[in-house]
This record gives C-alpha cells, structure tokens and sequence, in this order.
C-alpha cells in the first residue's frame, strides 16, 4: 500500500563557511521564493554539520563557528524560521540510526561509483587514506532526505548523483522491508548560469578555498573592491578595443543577476543586457562602467540582506535559540519515521506482540 505523501521540501548546506553569491544564485533565493510561495506540506533546510566532519574531522572548530554563521546568512536571506524548520544535522541521532540500516542495502562499489564522492576525493587528496565516514557519505545523505520524506530537494546539479542513489535506496527499502519511505526529486536552478557562477577571477567556480568569492556578508567596500578587480576580457586593454562577453565574469554575473528593471533605475542608456553586451562587443565601452553598474545589481539586494544580518547579529543567543526549537520540531517527524522504519523492519521488539506470542507457544512446547 502506497502512502500519500504532501510535498516536502528539504535541503542543507555544509557549515565550513559563510554562504556568497554563488550559494545564493544557485540555491537560497529559491529556497526563500519557494519558502514565500508555500506551496508544502512541510520545509526544512537544515546544517549539515555531520557531512562537514566528513572530511574535517580534526578540525571541529570550524564547523562550531560556522554554525551561527550560516544561520545568521540564511535568515538575512528570508529564510523564515516560523514557516521553514531550520535545524542542525547532529541534533537529529536518528539520522545516525537510519544510515546503519540504510548501509545494509546498497554495495561499496555502487557508493564508489558516485561522479560527485570521485571528484571530491580527488581534490581532498586524504592523507592516510579516505576516511570511512567521508565514503559513506551519500548514504548518510540519503538518510538526511528520506528520514523527513521530502519529495523535492531544491540543489545543484552536483548533487544530482546523491539523489539517484537515494532512490535507489528508496526502492529497494521499500522491496525489502515496506512502502514507507519516499523517492525525492531534485529541483535543479531554473537558469544555466545559476547552476555554476564562475569566482570573480573567472575561474569555473566560487570556492573559498580559491580566494574568489562574494559572500552575502561582505561589506559594501569588500563588494566594491572585489567587484572592480573582477576579471574581463584579457585583451580589452583600450576602451575602443572590442571586448568579449564570453568567459568574462563580469557579464557572466550580469546574465544571472541583471534585470531589465536594474537598466531603467541604474543605467537606462541601454534597455537590455543585449543591448550593453552589443555595445561592449562592438567596442567604445570600458570595464569600469560595467562594473559599476554590476556593482548596483548586486547591491540592490545585498543591501538590505545586511542589514538584516546586522539585526540578527545582535542577539546571537535568539540565533541558537532558533534552531534549537528548529532541532527539535524536526525530531518529531525524525521519530515518526523511524518508528515505522523499525515497524518496517521487524526490529520494534517491545512493542511485537506477535513476536512475544510465538516464541511463547514455542518454548511452552
Ligand atoms: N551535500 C550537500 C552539499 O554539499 C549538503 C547536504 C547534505 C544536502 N545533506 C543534504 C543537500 C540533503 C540536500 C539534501 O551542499
């Protein structure tokens, strides 16, 4: 028997460092646009502390910082804490309890197939070897998602290979054991450059680890610095020179952020990012004016974000207090299915009248 389930809505990020730009574009203001539509059931994003110690195990201090630290940017953001339940990964043990059993049903190598755990592996380069916790990290995820049975999970393409094995995993719980949990779908950003926003030196992404990030907390200075010594077109040394749009960050920035309204209030000489991209290509248009106007595209909503986080700062207990009560009202779903995991499982001892009776009569014989 199928179980109908509403929509749940589910996603988290690891807390190794403030969120920038490129977290923002290709998953947060979704979250908060989806948060605002309330088109759910129910709605958790969450911190996901215990993936972060994956492959941070002997440097837990960072993640401690980084926990207020990625509240305090997802609530400047819009996320609301009254509407979406917003908790931390290692407040929830049935997490750890679900990834035991789930362990059981998939193999190694099909965990080492994983596109995502391969290119991250190359890039940690583990000494000693990769750590076991790290290996098995997307079944840990697969727990994240289906113990609060969440049907859409708002994320990045690279996430794409988690979800498939938690599908996997979904069905082949359900074959074994009983049809309770249930297979997500991953809701990918709706534009091509939201998926991947280059770091301001071009280079493919905005890492921390490469020193090319915009975070959301950046002062308007720090925006302003990192936004004027943004990478462009190499060969646009003169300003009558024609310039590429092509892998210059700068327009790549404007493709995701700019509005046709961000024309008419900062810039109405062009209509269009068309129009101003024509121009630049055709040349007679220099990089300091484009950055200028890129600058009062991001800021348009920067600011305000800064402001809140400004505000929120300034009670930092109120910030934990949040996502304590966020902890523990996701405990409650967390306990409801795991409830039914171990019903489902046959492993709910106590309360197995059935179990109790038969083994009763058998040793009365
Ligand atoms: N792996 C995700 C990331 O690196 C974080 C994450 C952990 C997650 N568990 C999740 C995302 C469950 C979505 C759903 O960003």
């Amino acid at each position: 028997m199928e179980q109908r389930q509403g929509k749940v809505i589910l996603t988290g990020d690891r807390p190794t460092g403030r969120l920038h730009l490129g977290h923002y574009i290709g998953s947060l203001a979704r979250r908060v646009q989806l948060q605002n539509e309330g088109d759910f059931d129910k709605m958790f994003v969450f911190m996901a502390d215990v993936q972060a110690l994956t492959d941070n195990a002997e440097n837990p201090e960072k993640i401690r910082q980084n926990i207020a630290e990625v509240a305090l940017d997802y609530l400047a953001a819009g996320i609301n804490p009254d509407i979406c339940t917003l908790f931390i990964q290692s407040q929830i043990p049935e997490l750890a309890e679900l990834t035991t059993y789930l362990m059981n049903i998939i193999s190694v190598s099909r965990v080492q197939r994983n596109p995502t755990v391969k290119t991250e592996l190359k890039m940690r380069n583990f000494e000693g070897g990769t750590p076991l916790g790290f290996f098995c990290y997307p079944v840990s995820q697969a727990a994240d998602i289906t113990l609060f049975k969440a049907t859409t999970v708002p994320a990045g393409e690279d996430q794409e290979p988690m979800l498939e094995v938690t599908r996997e995993l979904v069905r082949r719980f359900n074959q074994v054991y009983a049809p309770i949990l249930v297979e997500p779908q991953i809701l990918l950003p709706e534009n091509a450059t939201a998926r991947r926003l280059p770091g301001t030196d071009g280079k493919e992404k905005m890492s921390k680890s490469l020193g090319n990030c915009i975070y959301l907390s950046d002062s308007a200075d720090e925006v302003w610095q990192k936004v004027r010594s943004m990478f462009t077109d190499p060969d646009h040394l003169r300003v009558d020179d024609p310039g590429k749009v092509e892998g210059n960050a700068v327009f790549t920035y404007l493709d995701a952020f700019a509005t046709d309204e961000d024309f008419a209030n900062f810039w109405p000489d062009y209509a269009n990012l068309d129009e101003l991209k024509a121009h630049y290509q055709r040349g007679g248009l220099g990089d300091m004016k484009c950055k200028k106007f890129l600058y009062q595209v991001i800021e348009k909503f920067l600011a305000p974000m800064r402001e809140r986080r400004h505000e929120y700062e300034k009670d930092i207990p109120e910030i934990f207090n949040i996502l304590k009560r966020g902890s523990e009202k996701a405990r409650e779903t967390a306990a409801q299915t795991m409830q039914e995991v171990r019903h489902a499982m046959r492993i709910d001892y106590f309360e197995d009248k059935e179990l109790i009776q038969q083994l009763s009569e058998k040793f009365k014989k």
